[in-house]
């Protein structure tokens, strides 16, 4: 062969080699990019985020005409940034009459004008979004303003094309309406409409009509409703009151219990309009949406079930619907019981079927723990216990504005003084919402520092004076300073991040003490909360457990003694205390 054809024969053949070697790179560069996907998908950022939610008219008012808003939040980013926040969950904002605050929404993909414009809220997604927050909608499906065109056009007339949108119905005789269901809100769940003669159905308020899930064209409404949200790049949806969204179509009465509630009505157990097993292909509808999105969007459902069957069924049988459903027979213990936290964590433990545990104390309905759990004397102690449980088991937390600075509910003492509606028709047995949803505090300027407004919409409990972010942050031991520390812990600490849990001295009436064994070789993590008001010194065996040492690298407790190590067979918690410690 002639020099240069062989020369080119050389040629051919390297870049041969060079080109099948680029293709194997680049195969393998695939193979790897695709694990990571996997593990990306097997290990969700819901499952390790710090869910915080925020209560729009409370958090931080920009404008000035004392309810909070958009751009008081993105204000604000920066303190949950630093808090260690990864979501924020915001209550709804949409436009809306606000006879429930915003859960009576006249339009699903607008913004109400009081908190701001959309252009406002497409800078706070993305400002957000800069310091790595996301941000979750409110979605409540099951229940629309009267307001809402949607409704208006129902109620117009009984051939009009979204009559069926809602429930209507004829009265069981003239005068009585079609069954005994009740609103959750007190009284009938039943309100006649002179124009076209019928009843509507609502679980909560008479100006909340409850959309009639059944109808696919209602079904369908609401699925747009989550794409136009998702595509303005939120990460997901807290869903209102899920399972509400269906009733018995044949209208059984609801069996009737002992007594009567604050309303004075009699109670009834909500048999044939909760949990009905059609509401869980109406969330793996909603899954199947927000799945066809990037970035693992969550589905967090509100739904205060009654036990851990009707929680776990939340999950879907494939957890194919939602990931977190909230935990209120967590949140709702309402004493520090250690053995009823201790079994419920168990339950869920077991019970998720590879779902994830979702855990939380306040929110925008229930008192603060401040007041539940606390026992007027030890309360600072108590708060941080508590913040330690929800910030160190496996469950995905969701803390409330304000209980990081330990806010108090304030409700309001005069009935005139009232907002929330359910107070005004409860009073003075059921005071209503008003006292957990009071502004936040966050410094000892007027108004603390919420609103330079003369009136917010809700008057500054006067404990802003001692309990304001600017205070607790200069003082190392505050419980937002210990919030802190708990916080980067779940991110520092990989048994913590991804540690399974162990529930240690199980009979301790007393004392909740738990294992978050490290998944690796590295170090586990001990959990000690003292729920009682006697000092403790507690002994763990832990070599069962594969750690072998004796003695626990000291990471946090309350109060903060700063020990180097702690000797495992005597480590002592204060009463109410609190230790942290890391074990190998
Ligand atoms: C949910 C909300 C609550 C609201 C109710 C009716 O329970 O959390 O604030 O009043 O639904 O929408």
């Amino acid at each position: 062969m002639p020099i240069r054809f062989r020369w080119l024969v050389a040629l051919l053949l390297l870049s041969l080699c060079l080109t099948s070697g680029f293709a194997q790179v680049q195969q393998e560069t695939a193979a790897a990019a695709g694990h990571q996907e996997q593990q990306k998908a097997n290990d969700s950022w819901w499952k390790h985020a710090v869910i915080y939610e925020i209560y729009p008219r409370s958090f931080q008012d920009w404008n000035g005409d004392g309810v909070g808003d958009i751009n008081g939040i993105t204000q604000r980013l920066d303190y949950l940034r630093d808090l260690g926040i990864d979501a924020i969950w915001l209550t709804p904002m949409y436009p809306s009459p606000q006879v429930d605050f915003g859960y009576d929404i006249a339009d699903y993909t607008a913004i109400d004008a009081q908190y701001g414009t959309m252009a406002d809220f497409d800078r706070l997604v993305q400002e957000a979004k800069a310091r790595n927050i996301r941000v979750i909608m409110d979605f409540v499906a099951n229940h629309t303003s009267d307001q809402n065109p949607w409704f208006i056009e129902s109620r117009s007339s009984r051939t009009n094309p979204k009559r069926d949108w809602y429930i209507w119905r004829d009265g069981k005789t003239p005068g009585q309406p079609p069954n005994n269901w009740l609103s959750w809100f007190g009284h009938s769940a039943w309100q006649f409409d002179i124009k076209t003669g019928q009843y509507y159905y609502h679980y909560f308020y008479p100006q909340q009509p409850d959309l009639n899930w059944r109808n696919p064209q209602v079904r369908e409404a609401m699925m747009n409703v989550l794409r136009f949200w998702m595509d303005r790049g939120v990460a997901g949806f807290r869903i209102d009151a899920v399972s509400r969204l269906y009733e018995d179509p044949n209208l059984h009465d609801d069996p009737l219990l002992p007594g009567k509630n604050a309303y004075g009505d009699p109670n009834i157990e909500h048999k044939y309009t909760d949990n009905l097993p059609e509401v869980h292909e109406s969330l793996r509808e909603m899954r199947q949406v927000v799945d066809q999105y990037p970035g693992d969007p969550v589905l967090i459902s509100e739904a205060d079930e009654p036990n851990i069957i009707e929680l776990a069924k939340m999950y879907g049988s494939k957890l194919d619907e939602i990931q977190l459903p909230m935990d209120f027979q967590f949140a709702d213990v309402n004493q520090l019981s250690a053995r009823r936290f201790r079994e419920l964590i168990d339950q869920i433990d077991h019970n998720a079927a590879g779902g994830q545990p979702y855990f939380f104390f306040n929110n925008h309905d229930q008192d603060r723990t401040w007041n539940r759990y606390g026992d007027g004397i030890h309360n600072d102690d108590i708060a941080k216990l508590m913040a330690a449980l929800l910030l160190t088991t496996r469950a995905t937390p969701q803390m409330y504005y304000g209980e990081e600075i330990g806010m108090v509910t304030t409700p309001p003492t005069r009935k005139e003084d009232v907002k929330d509606p359910i107070g005004k028709i409860g009073w003075p047995k059921e005071k209503g919402r008003d006292g957990e949803r009071t502004p936040m505090q966050w410094d000892t300027s007027k108004n603390a520092g919420f609103s330079t407004s003369a009136t917010p919409w809700l008057r500054v409990p006067t404990s802003y004076v001692q309990r304001n972010v600017a205070v607790e942050e200069k003082n190392p031991n505050s419980l937002l300073n210990f919030y802190k520390q708990l916080i980067a812990l779940r991110r520092s600490q990989r048994a913590l991040r991804d540690g399974s849990y162990q529930a240690l001295s199980r009979q301790d009436a007393d004392v909740l003490s738990y294992l978050r064994k490290n998944p690796q070789s590295g170090e586990s993590v001990l959990v000690v909360l003292n729920m009682s008001s006697q000092p403790k010194t507690l002994m763990f065996d832990l070599k069962r457990e594969g750690i072998s040492g004796s003695s626990a690298k000291y990471l946090l407790s309350n109060p903060a003694t700063g020990a180097v190590a702690v000797p495992l067979n005597a480590v002592p918690v204060a009463s109410f205390g609190t230790f942290v410690g890391a074990v190998r």
